[in-house]
């Protein structure tokens, strides 16, 4: 069972959304069934170095689809995604949805051929995984408003991807509130050990 853990927090341990996701992680391995076996590994993003599609970085890219040259060592970290059983996603909610980190990641591993394929009838998805969990925390109050760009875009992305479930554990108003932080941290913390706990029923 290949998990893939995408770490796209910039602040460390300080981070909020990071802390949701090791509520979860803690919780998913203490109730690991002994007969899965585990291949886990994790992407800490603000330590890799992804760059924008520009310049020869682009034209490489697009001469090496138009190749067919899906097996490149930079299509790596896209081969990854599109093998993974179960993906998990951490990040906070930066200026109305996901960091630069998050959004370069998506950008170097969204690939015709390898995560997502085209047709006379359009795109469909080549990822295997059945689920994509995402963590984030939020300093305001959104809900399903239409400022909300972060979870929204990743759901609609996970659609082009081929990946059919996603869900998101997620602590809103917490810079907004501060008097509330503990409780809504509280709330949500809950939520993902208990998430965790189910992970290997789904
Ligand atoms: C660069 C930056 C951009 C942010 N943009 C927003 C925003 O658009 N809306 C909002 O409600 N909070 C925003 N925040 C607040 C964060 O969402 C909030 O503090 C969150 O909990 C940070 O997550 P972390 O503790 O995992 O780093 C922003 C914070 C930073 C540092």
């Amino acid at each position: 069972m290949k998990v893939l853990m995408i770490n796209g927090c910039i602040r460390g341990t300080k981070s909020r959304s990071w802390q949701l996701a090791q509520a979860f992680l803690s919780a998913m391995e203490a109730h690991k069934p002994e007969s899965i076996r585990l291949n886990y590994t994790r992407l800490d993003l603000a330590d890799m170095d992804f760059k924008p599609l520009k310049g020869s970085f682009f034209e490489e890219r697009q001469r090496l689809l138009e190749e067919g040259s899906r097996e490149h060592p930079r299509f790596f970290y896209a081969r990854q995604f599109a093998q993974a059983d179960r993906i998990l996603l951490a990040a906070p909610f930066w200026d109305l949805s996901v960091p630069a980190i998050v959004k370069l990641y998506i950008e170097n591993i969204s690939l015709d051929g390898i995560t997502f394929g085209c047709n006379d009838e359009g795109m469909y998805g080549m990822c295997r995984a059945k689920d994509f969990t995402f963590f984030t925390t939020r300093g305001g109050v959104y809900g399903n408003g239409p400022l909300e760009q972060g979870a929204r875009y990743l759901e609609a992305l996970c659609g082009m991807f081929g990946i059919p479930e996603f869900r998101c554990i997620c602590a809103e108003g917490i810079d907004a509130r501060p008097e509330e932080t503990d409780r809504i941290m509280g709330k949500a913390l809950a939520e993902a050990r208990e998430a965790g706990e189910h992970y290997w029923e789904a």
